[in-house]
Order: structure tokens, then C-alpha cells, then sequence
């Protein structure tokens, strides 16, 4: 028992949430309810991204004032969360009051402690990614993630003297070697701190849609300078000292790799130099592919799927299950329609629903509906026992993929169990109980193991072989092993939980 903080990236505001966004939510809320069910106090944040010039420019093309703006799609991203059953513990808008407060007393700090300075600027900048880029990363003369145009801007402005960080950084990262995962995304940031850091404009005069800077009037800060210091804002900064200390640094940041910079090299050293700890923890995914391409919002092709469309079509659960199962936390994978069905009908509606009805109707034709008790030396019991452990060792170290796997291999060993045995065709008696009785244990411990990943259909498995309360309202590892099936409950046939596409 523990606690455990995660976070995902806040979102910017200027456009809808797509399915990329919704797998680093989904991935970053499936560990934390592993984390719960493991007994530890868990404290899980999201929110949205609201300054900036990106923000502000789609308020000037829609006609609304920038917090209007901010207001309309800051709450589609909540309802989108509330959708998709995201389990958050707080919601953070960067334009809450709390937030400006932290925002500027962290950056007075790095100021007062003499690592922000005056100077001018000029170089490309892309507004899709709010960064200045070097002409070197440029592509075409692009934008390298997005393949825009890029805008020359110049300004007189506040730097942050990151060039000082470089070996306060290296050996950081040399005393915390588990601070980024996965290994090759660790290197990708010590690789980038190696190759020399430039002092970082901070704070932008063109622009009023920001928080102000405390010792410059008419100045508001960078909004990726703003945006990181959300995840200490929300566990008290700066005036909980005690809560933030609970929280802090002990907090694993889920993000996207295209936001790798600003959390593995900006983040660590701007805590640096305000005196605090670097954030522990960034799990580093890829990209979600439509088409060989990186889905994105601002796109015009159509490659910006809304959860909605799939949950309409598949269901929550089935929806999140893709997520953690199909795309594997690191690498990045492709997301398409025909292999969402193919995972759906081979993993959800053949392996786990076929169990699952399997079971009902024959303890309902050999059992009267009531389910037998399992057997202590089942030959289940060892394989349930290897798979727990595994599922937990794949959540643990943030690789849902893996965890499920691990799950899956008990749902696909109990379906053998029965084919072997073949309870459908034998007389009721004690024997028949008997593998019946497994299966029920097997269900039980699959609906344990997988709430994370779909809360609602494993909640339903559990009612329906007559199981009180909810998986979730139990603590692994205990509650996971083998016998905890109590027997003599009401089992119940239901209709298919995942119908065949
Ligand atoms: N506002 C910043 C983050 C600030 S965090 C202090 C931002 N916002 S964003 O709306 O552009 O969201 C970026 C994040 O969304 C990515 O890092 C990733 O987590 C997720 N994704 C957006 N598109 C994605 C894919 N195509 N695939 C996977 N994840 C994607 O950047």
C-alpha cells in the first residue's frame, strides 16, 4: 500500500477531443484503477490547456473571447472523460485562479534565484506546437510534427537560463535511471540534453492571453511554462506545503512522445532551479496512426475520430480495451475500424463472452443456475496464480498491453479446461460441479484482474455469477487468489455481453 499520483497531458482547448488524446487518458486512468484495486491511495489528474496563442487565435476564427473558447471545449473534454468512464480525481483548467497563483510564485522563485533574465528573440516558431524551433529541426522548412508552415517571431522577453541545466540534468538522470520509460525514450532525452541546451524564452509581450508575469507588467508567460506547473498546482502548490509533500516528487506524468522536450528536459530543469525535486516518473507513449499518419485535430483530412463514434458503435469498455490491448504503451501503432473488429470479435466476443455464456447456460441446464464451488487443486489454480502475478508486473511497470495479455491467457486456458472436459455433454453430478466450479473461480478472477481496463463489463460479470458489490470494491493480491468463489449462488444467462460485428 502506497499512494500514487499520475497525471496526463492537459489538453489544449482550441479544438475537440480525438481518440489520441483519449488513449493517454484511458492508459494513464486504467493504472490508476489497477492501483486502487492494489490498495494504494490513489490521486489521478487531468484538465486542459487554455492559454496561448493557439487558444486564443481559435477563439478570434469562432468569434468568442478566449475564455469562452476555453469554456466551450474544456467541458467537451469532460464530458468525453465522463463517456469514457475516466475515474479522475481532479479536473485542472490553467485558467483557475489556483493555478495562476502557483504559476507565478514557481516562476518568481526560478527569477528570484537568478536563472531568468532579459533578452530578445527571433527564430521560427510553430503555433500548432507553441514552440520556437531551431532551423536545423526543421523539415522543408516545416514544422517537424506538424508539417506546417512555421512563423518567424521576434521577441524582447524573459529567458530561462537553461543552458546552466545541462549537467545538473545529466546527472539527474544518471542517479534516477527509471525517471523515463520506456529505456529508448529515456535515451531520446538524455540525447537531446547532450546536444546542448538554449536559454528559453519564457514570457511573450505580443500576447495578453496568458498569466501575467509577476515583475514585468504587460508581459504573460510562455504557455508551456505555464501548462507543466498544473501537476504541482493540483496537489497544493504553493500554499498546501503538506499535501504537496504527500504528492510530490513521487508522480508518474503519461504522456505523448511528441511532448517529450517539455517534460523530460524544460520540466526537470525548471524544478531544478526553483529548488524542488524532478517529477519521478514519464511514461512515454507513441502515436495513435490512422493511415501510416499521426491523427491530429487541426487536420483536415479525415483523421480526427471522435470516442464518441466508437463507443456508439463498440461500447465503453470495448473502447478502452483497444486502447490498452491493440496499441502497445511505447511504439507507435496503427488505429484502424477493421482492426478494432477483429480484436472485439477475437478477444471480447469469442474468448471472454463466449466463456462467460458458456458458463451460464451450462450451469444453468447442469446446475439448476446455481454455481458450484471451485476446486482447491484445480489445475486453474497454478495458472491463475502465474497470471495474476503477471497481469499485476504489467501494470505495475505501465504496460496495460501486456497486463491484459497476461489476463487473457486465463480466459483462454478455462475455455480449453472446458473443451477438454466437455460439462455440456456429461451427466450433473459432482464432476460436472467440479470444472463448473473452476470456471465460475477462473470468471471471478478475470473480472478482478481486467476492471481496470473495462469497469462497467466486469462489474456485469460479477452480478451475473452472483458475486455482491463490485470487483472494484476488493484489494489484490489477496482478493485474487484461488478459492474465493464462495458457490451456491444464483448464476445468471444473460443476453451476449459483447455481440459478434
Ligand atoms: N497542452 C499540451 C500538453 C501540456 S501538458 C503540461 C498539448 N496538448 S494536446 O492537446 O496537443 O495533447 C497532446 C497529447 O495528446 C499528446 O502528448 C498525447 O498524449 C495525446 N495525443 C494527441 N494526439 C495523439 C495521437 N495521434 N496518438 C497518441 N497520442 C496523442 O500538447
Amino acid at each position: 500500500m502506497g499512494r500514487f499520483y499520475a497525471t496526463t497531458p492537459i489538453y489544449y482547448v482550441n479544438d475537440a477531443p480525438h481518440i489520441g488524446h483519449a488513449y493517454s487518458t484511458v492508459n494513464a486512468d486504467a493504472v490508476c484503477r489497477w492501483h486502487r484495486l492494489a490498495g494504494d491511495e490513489v490521486f489521478f489528474l487531468t484538465g486542459t490547456d487554455e492559454h496561448g496563442l493557439k487558444v486564443a487565435r481559435a477563439a478570434e476564427e469562432h468569434g468568442l473571447s478566449p475564455q469562452e473558447q476555453a469554456d466551450r471545449t474544456s467541458a467537451r473534454f469532460v464530458e468525453a472523460w465522463e463517456l469514457l468512464d475516466i475515474a479522475y480525481d481532479d479536473f485542472i483548467r490553467t485558467t483557475e485562479q489556483r493555478h495562476h497563483r502557483a504559476v507565478q510564485a514557481l516562476l518568481q522563485k526560478i527569477h528570484d534565484n537568478g536563472d531568468i533574465e532579459l533578452g530578445t528573440y527571433e527564430g521560427p516558431y510553430c503555433v500548432s506546437c507553441e514552440a520556437y524551433y531551431a532551423e536545423g529541426d526543421l523539415v522543408d522548412g516545416r514544422c517537424p510534427i506538424h508539417l506546417r508552415p512555421v512563423e518567424i517571431f521576434k521577441e524582447d522577453n524573459w529567458f530561462f537560463k537553461l543552458s546552466r541545466y545541462q549537467q545538473a540534468l545529466l546527472d539527474w538522470y544518471e542517479a534516477n535511471p527509471d525517471a523515463v520509460t520506456p529505456e529508448s525514450k529515456r535515451n531520446e532525452a538524455i540525447g537531446l540534453i547532450r546536444q546542448g541546451l538554449d536559454d528559453i524564452s519564457i514570457t511573450r509581450s505580443s500576447l495578453t492571453w496568458g498569466v501575467p508575469v509577476p515583475w514585468a507588467a504587460g508581459q504573460v508567460f510562455y504557455v508551456w511554462y505555464d501548462a507543466l506547473v498544473n501537476y504541482v498546482t493540483a496537489i497544493g502548490y504553493p500554499d498546501d506545503e503538506e499535501r504537496f509533500e504527500a504528492w510530490w516528487p513521487a508522480v508518474h506524468h503519461v504522456i505523448g512522445k511528441d511532448i517529450l522536450r517539455f517534460h523530460c528536459v524544460y520540466w526537470p530543469a525548471m524544478l531544478l532551479a526553483a529548488g524542488i525535486d524532478p517529477a519521478r516518473h514519464v511514461h512515454v507513449h507513441g502515436y495513435l496512426l490512422v493511415g501510416g499518419e499521426k491523427m491530429s485535430k487541426s487536420s483536415t483530412k479525415l483523421t480526427a475520430i471522435a470516442p464518441a463514434d466508437l463507443v456508439a458503435d463498440f461500447g465503453v469498455d470495448a473502447f478502452r480495451y483497444h486502447c490498452l490491448r491493440n496499441i502497445a504503451f511505447g511504439p507507435d501503432g496503427e488505429f484502424s475500424y477493421e482492426g478494432m473488429v477483429a480484436r472485439y470479435n477475437a478477444d471480447l466476443a469469442n474468448n471472454l463472452g463466449n466463456l462467460l455464456s458458456r458458463v451460464s447456460t451450462v450451469v444453468d441446464k447442469k446446475c439448476g443456475g446455481t454455481g458450484p464451488a471451485p476446486s482447491p487443486d484445480s489445475p486453474l489454480a497454478t495458472v491463475a496464480a502465474d497470471v495474476v502475478a503477471e497481469t499485476a508486473a504489467g501494470w505495475e511497470r505501465v504496460a496495460p498491453s501486456d497486463a491484459l495479455e497476461a489476463t487473457w491467457r486465463l480466459i483462454r486456458e478455462t475455455n480449453a479446461y472446458l473443451e477438454a472436459h466437455e460439462p455440456w455433454k456429461a451427466e450433473p453430478g459432482p464432476a460436472v460441479d467440479a470444472v463448473l466450479g473452476d470456471a465460475l473461480e477462473a470468471l471471478r478472477i478475470v473480472a478482478l484482474l481486467a476492471t481496470p481496463a473495462m469497469p462497467s463489463a466486469t462489474a456485469e460479470i460479477w452480478r451475473r455469477i452472483g458475486l455482491p458489490g463490485a470487483p472494484g470494491d476488493n484489494v489484490l493480491p489477496a482478493a485474487a487468489a484461488w478459492g474465493g468463489y464462495p458457490g451456491g449462488v444464483p448464476v445468471e444467462k444473460g443476453s451476449p455481453l459483447f455481440p459478434r460485428k
